[in-house]
């Protein structure tokens, strides 16, 4: 079933670049920047990838981002990345970066854009993997950070498909980023939000309402709000659920549990996703296996999720 699931074409739609982070990369490049880290080798580094929600993981994966300082680091990062997308046959990807992550420590915008662009135009004439590029905005930040961010990325706009918002869900609703939002929008880019992952129903209504969503990032809480469901099904408004991601951050206790093809059967286009494959376990072929083992799902429900992701494209 592996080899199967690996063989289908598939768009990925929710994956942070710095979260594909390898650990083996991350030794690598503190070497060649000459940073001490607080871990002995990868084995300890992997070992401390054990989370109970996800404000526990993000502290980490801040702290591993910290070894990106170069335009051939973002380039390295990214194109690791898009070697595991050929590997798994994702035809496309959206993935998402974080800006303030970099800028905060003194890192220029413009060397944190360009080694990841140079990367995604070189995956499309090398390995033929279309994508779309997705700026995410920390939502535990300011709106006037995100405006000063905003501001640092237009003259680069064309760079990009989208904004998006990401980082610590609880007690940061979408409508602290409308303003933000609103002028994204002004400037014709789409957007996105990481919405009921932690977060309430009521975050998923201010995504698409306020911030004017085009796709909902994760969104499994909608399960718990019936006319939600209702709209999200009647407007097919697309889902991109990290299954292994909702596991290893506790949103769901066990595999078994996970209402992804609960929602599927329910007609919510859902979509199959990684997330952040370093810290979670794995890339988009591992979280449609995972399904596959603890929720029996079928070859006909695993090529139902491909078309979904192939169909929920921005671009
Ligand atoms: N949720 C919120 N912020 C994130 C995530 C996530 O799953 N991954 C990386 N940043
Ligand atoms: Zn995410």
């Amino acid at each position: 079933m592996y080899d199967w699931l690996n063989a289908l074409p598939k768009a990925e739609l929710h994956l942070h670049l710095e979260g594909s982070l390898e650990p083996e990369l991350l030794f690598a490049l503190a070497e060649r920047n000459k940073i001490a880290l607080p871990w002995n080798d990868v084995e300890a580094l992997r070992s401390a990838y054990a989370f109970n929600n996800l404000q526990e993981f993000l502290d980490l994966y801040y702290a591993g981002a910290d070894v990106l300082r170069t335009e051939q680091d973002f380039y390295d990062l990214t194109w690791a990345y898009l070697l595991k997308c050929k590997a798994q046959n994702v035809i496309h990807t959206e993935p998402f970066f974080d800006p303030q992550t970099h800028t905060d420590r003194g890192i220029p915008f413009e060397v944190v854009l360009r080694g990841i662009k140079q990367a995604l135009v070189d995956g499309e004439k090398q390995l033929g993997i279309s994508h779309g590029l997705i700026l995410s905005f920390l939502r535990h930040l300011s709106e006037e950070e995100a405006f000063k961010t905003f501001e640092q990325a237009m003259p680069f706009r064309d760079a990009f498909i989208a904004v998006g918002l990401d980082s610590s869900e609880m007690g940061h609703p979408p409508r602290k980023f409308q303003r933000v939002f609103d002028k994204a929008r002004s400037e014709g880019l789409l957007t996105v939000a990481h919405a009921g992952e932690e977060g309430p129903p009521e975050y998923i209504w201010e995504a698409l309402d306020l911030l004017k969503i085009k796709r909902i990032d994760h969104g499994v809480r909608a399960i718990e709000d019936e006319r939600l469901m209702q709209r999200i099904i009647d407007e097919q408004i697309p889902l991109t659920v990290c299954p292994l991601s909702n596991t290893k951050l506790c949103v769901f206790d066990d595999m078994r549990q996970h209402n992804i093809l609960q929602m599927l059967e329910r007609g919510v286009k859902v979509t199959v996703n990684s997330d952040d494959p370093a810290y979670f376990g794995g890339y988009v072929t591992e979280n449609f296996a995972a399904l596959h083992e603890s929720l029996g799902m079928t070859k006909e429900q695993a090529t139902r999720l491909a078309q979904n992701s192939l169909d929920a494209r921005l671009v």
